[in-house]
């Protein structure tokens, strides 16, 4: 199918109870990764990372796919015709977002309605949690085409997969579902396509209801110790505790009040108030 989206369309965004549900948007190329929808989705990124209206953001794909990877055509083909410069510059565009939103400032939840292909692992991995419908299907299709999955993706399924699950993925070029990939550990959860939504918005809402400042630094945190020894990361957390206090002394205090004074909840079982902290 011909459809020459221009480069803002690539991307699609509503923003609905604090949740910003972002889009690949273009279903007819199975969402696939072009040099466009990198530059546009680093922008959709930028607007709505500090927005006050919203507070957490959910990753998913129009139609068919959640994103079938790199475009071959246009991410491939044509910037190598292009030479080298072209090449890293596209390279920068696609790692560049994913980077970006793999240390956003606001939790991200990819929601794999479909289709995830090789590059598309880098987006998957920047999101903190993921869930995926039962019948969207994984792969690691680079293999079947004559590469080697670069751009991350090696990287992806060598950290959350086993090792021989991961070599298994990335050698035999052969597909996996949802349910597999839960239990290989590529996302938290897989669930009947139309119970998808539903829980998405759910582990949204209780995201809604941390403390902000405590989630960023969690989330970084979880990602930062995990290359480190015992010692770095017991050292990195001491000092990422002050560094959020300082940004969040009342939400803290607050907490600590609510559960020792108040004893109107205790943080094993649920999140304090926050309707209660003085703004
Ligand atoms: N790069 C470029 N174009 C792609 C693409 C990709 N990664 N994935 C899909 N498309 C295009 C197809 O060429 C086709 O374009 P056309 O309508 O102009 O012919 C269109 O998207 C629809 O794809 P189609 O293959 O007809 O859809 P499908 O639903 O039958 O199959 C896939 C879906 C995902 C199985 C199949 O498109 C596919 O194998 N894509 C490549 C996946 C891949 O290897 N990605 C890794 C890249 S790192």
């Amino acid at each position: 199918m011909t459809i020459e989206r221009s480069e803002a369309e690539t991307v699609a965004y509503t923003v609905e109870n604090r949740i910003a549900w972002v889009r690949f948007n273009r279903p007819e190329k199975r969402n696939c990764m072009s040099p466009k929808l990198n530059r546009q989705m680093m922008r959709v990124l930028d607007e709505l990372e500090f927005r006050d209206d919203v507070g957490v953001l959910v990753l998913t794909g129009e139609g068919s796919a959640w994103s079938a990877g790199m475009d071959l055509k246009e991410y491939f083909r044509e910037t190598e015709a292009q030479g080298l410069g072209a090449t890293r510059q596209a390279q920068r565009e696609s790692y560049g977002w994913w980077r970006r939103l793999r240390w956003y400032q606001k939790p991200t939840v990819a929601m794999v309605n479909g289709w995830c292909f090789g590059g598309g692992y880098g987006p998957l991995f920047s999101c903190d949690l993921a869930f995926a419908s039962d019948d969207a299907i994984f792969g690691l299709s680079e293999i079947n085409w004559g590469i080697l999955p670069g751009g991350g993706a090696s990287k992806v399924v060598a950290d959350l997969m086993p090792l021989r699950q991961a070599l298994y993925h990335a050698m035999m070029g052969e597909n996996i579902d949802g349910k597999t990939a839960a239990e290989w550990g590529l996302v938290n959860e897989s669930l009947p396509a139309d119970q998808l939504k539903e829980r998405v918005v759910a582990v949204c809402q209780v995201l809604l209801e941390k403390n902000p400042v405590a989630l960023k630094a969690t989330k970084d945190a979880i990602r930062r110790v995990k290359e480190m020894t015992y010692d770095n990361a017991e050292d990195y957390l001491v000092r990422a505790q002050e560094a959020a206090n300082s940004f969040d002394n009342d939400g803290r205090k607050e907490g600590i009040r609510q559960f020792i004074d108040e004893k109107s909840y205790k943080p094993g079982l649920g999140a304090y108030d926050k309707s209660k902290q003085a703004q």
